[in-house]
């Protein structure tokens, strides 16, 4: 049995000072955004209790899918890092960007490489990347006994008023390669990506924009279970691929309060493991209930709560 954490859209606030000229630039637009709305959304508070429950549970891995931070301001990448630490090591914890941590063009030396430990795979294998800058250094992957993760970033810059992602024709390719590989020698695959990964699944302006370049990869090589975030609400959805039926699910941001029709805080965990030839995959959702104030055991999500995703059929890998 495998025991994996997924979070996703932390937003860790509050906004730190940085000098007026960071904000010549999408910024303005993210700092406003936060003064006036999101603030009252994204709790430290909320997501202290989250991380503790997390902890409590004793899982073996923590997935986190990005938005770690809001607009890329310097003191975000250095607060992120701590955060980060406090979370758990890089080999406990895999990380990918999302949009927020890419909000506006920040060298990798200044911006995402203080998180790098939480992104280098240790697993070489064909189309995996080793070493380099952010283009170069997904997909990653990390190997837990017979289950593979997948880090892929869909972070990118965007202009004013988007929030899409891109994967690019290199990751693209090389994540094909990855999956057939990782089919091959056995591997639970999951794939880790920031934007929710098939088109239709988000609003145009905050799409990924290769969705339908990923679908194809994802169809002829298959994958187990894509885990993803940046629509802050619970997503489940299916694909059929030739290895069997993956499965795909977003959770909502880790820090928010239920507001406007999206949901409180949650995070999945998911029970891994492999009997009689079958995966079998069991999902947990733990959701911050704030009459309580503490997380529990989401029973509004009953179709999800113990959902035994892969139990009945026979997807074995071949
Ligand atoms: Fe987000
Ligand atoms: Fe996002």
């Amino acid at each position: 049995m495998f025991n994996l954490a997924h979070l996703s859209d932390v937003h860790l606030g509050p906004m730190p000072d940085a000098p007026l000229s960071a904000y010549f630039s999408k910024r303005i637009i993210g700092a406003l955004s936060w003064r006036f709305r999101r603030r009252g959304i994204h709790s430290l508070d909320v997501l202290n209790r989250l991380v503790t429950d997390i902890k409590r549970h004793n899982v073996d891995h923590i997935a986190f899918t990005g938005d770690l931070v809001n607009i890329a301001l310097p003191k975000e990448f250095t607060r992120g890092a701590q955060w980060l630490s406090e979370l758990g090591g890089s080999e406990f914890v895999s990380f990918v960007p999302g949009n927020h941590d890419a909000y506006v063009p920040v060298d990798w030396a200044d911006g995402l490489a203080l998180w790098g430990d939480y992104m280098i795979g240790d697993l070489r294998t064909p189309g995996v990347r080793t070493a380099g800058n952010n283009a170069a250094l997904f997909p990653y992957v990390r190997q837990r006994r017979n289950i593979a993760m997948i880090g892929v970033s869909s972070g990118v810059p965007a202009p004013w008023n988007k929030a899409w992602g891109e994967l690019g024709q290199r990751q693209l390719e090389a994540l094909d390669e990855t999956l057939k590989t990782l089919h091959e020698r056995g591997f639970y695959r999951i794939l880790m990506i920031h934007h929710p990964p098939l088109r239709g699944m988000a609003k145009d302006r905050k799409m990924l924009r290769d969705a339908d370049d990923l679908k194809i990869v994802l169809e002829k090589r298959g994958v187990e279970l894509v885990l993803h975030g940046h629509n802050h609400v619970h997503m489940r959805s299916e694909l059929e691929t030739k290895t069997g039926l993956a499965q795909i699910v977003g959770v909502p941001s880790a820090s928010s309060f239920a507001h406007k029709g999206k949901p409180a805080a949650a995070w999945y965990n998911y029970a891994i493991s492999r009997k009689g030839g079958a995966w079998s995959t069991n999902v947990t959702v733990r959701s911050y209930d704030e009459s309580q104030k503490q997380m529990v055991t989401s029973a509004h999500l009953a179709p999800l709560g113990q959902l035994c995703l892969d139990c009945d059929t026979q997807r074995v890998q071949k």
